[in-house]
């Protein structure tokens, strides 16, 4: 879905000095990508993984100083663009979720197709790991996260089942958590859906991470980083972000005022247009060439005026 979110910031971009804010930089393609397709403008591209500023920045030094690389969680834009000295940005892109990257390195325990330490900290320089979670979270804490984050039916069973092994020997390592969910689920919860683990797995990311509270933060803070005429696009992996984004999206886009005004005034008028009716969805063509595109949703938004004083 790379072209279409090119497409769709391409009328804020176009012009010279233009200034665009990659907030999940990753390995760099998207980024790539935008400093080809836009030669007038600069680049700021965030990412909280130290690895992942490593890889990409040996890929963009070909950009000079067009691509400026920050160490950030993206909820600290506006900090960022303080130190720049920006105050406005006419494009802002979020890739959401992990990198390829991530779940191809077996040690960081993204993935649950590989034994490896549960740690699924995307910044390894700060926080707790997914293990602790495991081993330190109360059971009903353990439940709320793997309901909300993993939507997961059986999240009761297999939380009575992490209780009582964390009691005998904390955990450590993924094999054993994924051998345990996939004992304790009802043979019928086995059959559909994919990996039993799965949905587990997404959970403990997302908690780990603080994945929906810095996105919560972070969508707002970019809205209102866009100049007039600056565009936003968003692809996110599931369907809490995508709420989340479409929430954000369509309160900018709403009229605010009191009903009944014969009048509406200035400051209670839409602060951005939408770019995308409902989300995006990829094509058949592109699942086939990258299957984890499947669940991908894009979002797009234009700001069309400043905010109320
Ligand atoms: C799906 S990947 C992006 C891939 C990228 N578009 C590319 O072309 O390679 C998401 C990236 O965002 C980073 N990330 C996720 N949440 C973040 C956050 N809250 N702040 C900063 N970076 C974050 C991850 O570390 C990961 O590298």
């Amino acid at each position: 879905m790379l072209q279409r979110c090119l497409d769709m910031l391409a009328p804020a971009l176009e012009a010279p000095g233009a200034v665009v804010v990659d907030c999940t930089l990753g390995l760099g393609g998207h980024s790539e990508a935008l400093l080809d397709r836009f030669p007038e403008s600069r680049l700021i591209a965030l990412d909280r993984d130290k690895e992942a500023l490593r890889l990409s920045g040996e890929r963009l030094a070909p950009f000079g100083d067009r691509a400026e690389l920050v160490h950030a969680v993206y909820d600290e834009l506006p900090d960022v663009l303080d130190r720049l000295g920006l105050t406005s940005v006419q494009g802002v892109l979020f890739d959401l979720g992990v990198s390829s990257m991530q779940l191809d390195e077996a040690d960081r325990g993204f993935a649950y197709a590989q034994d490896a330490p549960l740690d699924m900290r995307m910044d390894q320089t700060t926080g707790i790991g997914a293990a602790e979670v495991l081993n330190t979270y109360a059971p009903g804490e353990l439940v709320r996260i793997l309901r909300a984050y993993g939507e997961e039916k059986q999240a009761k069973r297999i939380v009575s089942a992490v209780v009582r092994e964390r009691d005998k020997e904390p955990f450590t390592n993924s094999a054993r958590l994924v051998e345990l969910i996939r004992d304790s689920l009802p043979q019928a919860a086995k059959r559909t859906g994919g990996n039993p683990a799965k949905r587990t797995f997404q959970a403990l990311r997302i908690e780990v991470n603080g994945e929906l509270t810095v996105l919560e933060r972070a969508i707002p803070a970019a809205v209102k980083a866009l100049a007039v005429g600056g565009r936003i696009a968003v692809l996110s992996y599931h369907s809490l972000e995508d709420r989340l984004v479409k929430q954000v999206f369509a309160a900018g886009a709403a009229n605010t005022a009191p009903p009944g005004l014969p009048v509406v005034p200035e400051r209670y008028q839409p602060r951005l247009k939408l770019l995308t009716r409902g989300a995006e969805l990829p094509t058949e063509e592109e699942v086939a060439e990258n299957r984890r595109a499947a669940p991908a949703r894009l979002r797009g938004a234009q700001r069309i005026r400043e905010d109320a004083e």
